[in-house]
């Protein structure tokens, strides 16, 4: 979600990932010697003695080798689709021993924070990350606040053992939070793993995904992006696959063709990036003077400045401003099928049809994806969310910092609206129990929908359940 200054999607989760297994922990004892025993000649087999000894030179050769020293990897965490595309999550496993959450996975935002156990009723009825329970909290003692769209998010900084996709981080600032304004307390929210650039942190902290990317934990210094679609699907669940974010490689079996990349604008704060073009239904959409976009998977849709907006509307015969409620979003017929194109220097990237329709609004009337940002002057002027990276594989790269898009394989594609269970996500090493979930949870939950939400200064809704 595009955070601090102005909107925000907040998506709750209720649900916690089981992780089965207790938590282990394996010992390594390190420069114990070994008593010295003679080898009886005729035991020897020749085999056996070439591969002892050739494991002993590997064994030196990590042991000495400094650089190889260095582990390098690449790990996965598969998400969950919320609520038919709304918003998408993965689990993160935090403390010691772990415990496991759920967060939104933000590209909008660089704070990682998850609600507290002393938080109380304000912070509604997800499983809460307890200081109490963990032999590795470090308690920073900053308070901080988050102002998001619709509200806010205060409490203070700690250090924790994060792990996420097999990765690990110690001393991870995060923000435990114990006051939640009253816009989000009707969500049960366990937290965001924001995941831009350390320079938009509220926390000051760095972001787990800019670690792991700068100290050369990664195979490839970067993260990609998948995100299934089930905003089409009837009878789609609440919670269905939601894809994968991998971790330090891209996996060529999701994407065909390469990546293209473009350079982030300026100093790398949001994943924000030019875009060149967009046309609707085959027309080029005026986007005059400079149009930056983020790119950002934790706002479902695509907010831009308002003129642009009517003008993509203007392409749909039909449609109408909305007003109340719906101030900000435009209604159109859901007869028509609506072609967008976006060009960002590069090639033309297609949105499908499906992804243009946020939602119903009554039987022959839909509301658009494409929404007015209230972002002021300087700001990007589009924030790009799901509704477009539905339809490619995206890559976001520490250096050069950079936003890369891919076209979807057969193999992504064919994962679209497949009824299945949530996954289990790799959480890490080691493995985490379930976060508790404070009493009451999961009574009175509304399903509600959606409408928008979108502020700026003042405004409005999004998300209600
Ligand atoms: C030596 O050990 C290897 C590996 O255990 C075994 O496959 C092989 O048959 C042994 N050779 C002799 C001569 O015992
Ligand atoms: C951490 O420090 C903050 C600020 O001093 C304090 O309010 C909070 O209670 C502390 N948390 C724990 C678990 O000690
Ligand atoms: C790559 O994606 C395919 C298709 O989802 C999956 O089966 C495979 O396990 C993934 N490989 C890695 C290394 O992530
Ligand atoms: C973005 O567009 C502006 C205006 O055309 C240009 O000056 C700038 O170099 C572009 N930045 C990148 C990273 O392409
Ligand atoms: C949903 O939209 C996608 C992309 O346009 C399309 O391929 C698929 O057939 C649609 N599914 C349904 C059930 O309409």
């Amino acid at each position: 979600m595009f955070a601090p200054a102005s909107l925000t999607a907040l998506l709750f989760i209720l649900l916690s990932q089981d992780v089965s297994g207790a938590p282990t922990a394996s010992t390594a004892v390190v420069g114990r010697s070994m008593p010295i025993r003679r080898l009886n000649p005729l035991s020897r087999n020749l085999t056996l003695v070439a591969q002892r000894a050739r494991n002993q030179r590997d064994l030196l050769a990590v042991k000495y080798s400094g650089q190889s020293l260095q582990q390098r990897g690449t790990g996965y965490n598969l998400i969950v689709n919320q609520e038919t595309d709304t918003g998408y999550y993965g689990t993160i496993a935090i403390g010691t021993p772990p415990v496991s959450y759920d967060v939104i996975l933000d590209t909008g935002s660089s704070d990682l924070w998850l609600t507290s156990s002393t938080c109380g009723a304000s912070c509604g009825t997800s499983p809460t990350y307890d200081p109490a329970m963990s032999s590795t909290f470090q308690n920073l003692s900053t308070p901080f606040e988050i102002q998001y769209g619709s509200g806010a998010v205060a409490g203070y900084v700690a250090e924790e053992t994060v792990q996420m996709a097999g990765f690990s981080v110690a001393k991870q600032g995060f923000g435990v939070v114990d006051a939640l304004s009253s816009a989000f307390n009707t969500n049960p929210v366990s937290g965001i793993m924001g995941l831009a650039w350390s320079s938009l942190s509220s926390t000051q902290q760095t972001p787990f995904w800019q670690t792991l990317a700068s100290d050369g934990s990664w195979d490839s210094a970067l993260f990609g992006v998948q995100l299934t679609r089930y905003g089409n699907v009837s009878g789609a669940a609440q919670n269905e696959p939601g894809g994968v974010i991998d971790m330090g490689y891209t996996n060529s079996s999701l994407y065909t063709g390469s990546i293209e990349y473009h350079d982030l604008v300026g100093t790398p704060q949001y994943w924000e990036i030019n875009m060149s073009e967009l046309t609707v239904q085959g027309n080029s959409i005026d986007i005059a003077g400079i149009s930056t976009a983020i790119i950002d998977t934790g706002t479902t849709d695509i907010a831009g400045p308002a003129s642009a907006i009517a003008s993509i509307y203007a392409q749909i015969p039909g449609s109408q401003a909305g007003t109340g409620q719906l101030e900000g979003y435009y209604t159109y017929p859901c007869s028509t099928t609506v072609n967008v194109q976006f060009n960002f220097g590069g090639n033309t990237w297609s949105m499908s049809p499906a992804d243009f329709t946020h939602s119903q609004a009554s039987t022959t009337e839909c509301i658009g994806a494409f929404f007015i940002s209230s972002i002021g002057q300087g700001g990007p002027s589009w924030v790009i969310g799901d509704a477009f990276l539905k339809n490619v594989y995206s890559v976001f790269k520490y250096s050069p910092a950079s936003v890369g898009f891919a076209a979807l394989s057969e193999t992504a594609i064919a994962q679209n609206g497949v009824k299945a269970a949530v996954p289990s996500p790799t959480i890490g090493a080691v493995t985490a129990v379930t976060g508790t979930v404070s009493s009451g949870a999961l009574s009175s939950r509304p399903l509600s929908i959606l409408l928008c939400f979108w502020l700026a200064s003042t405004s409005i809704a999004f998300l209600f359940w």
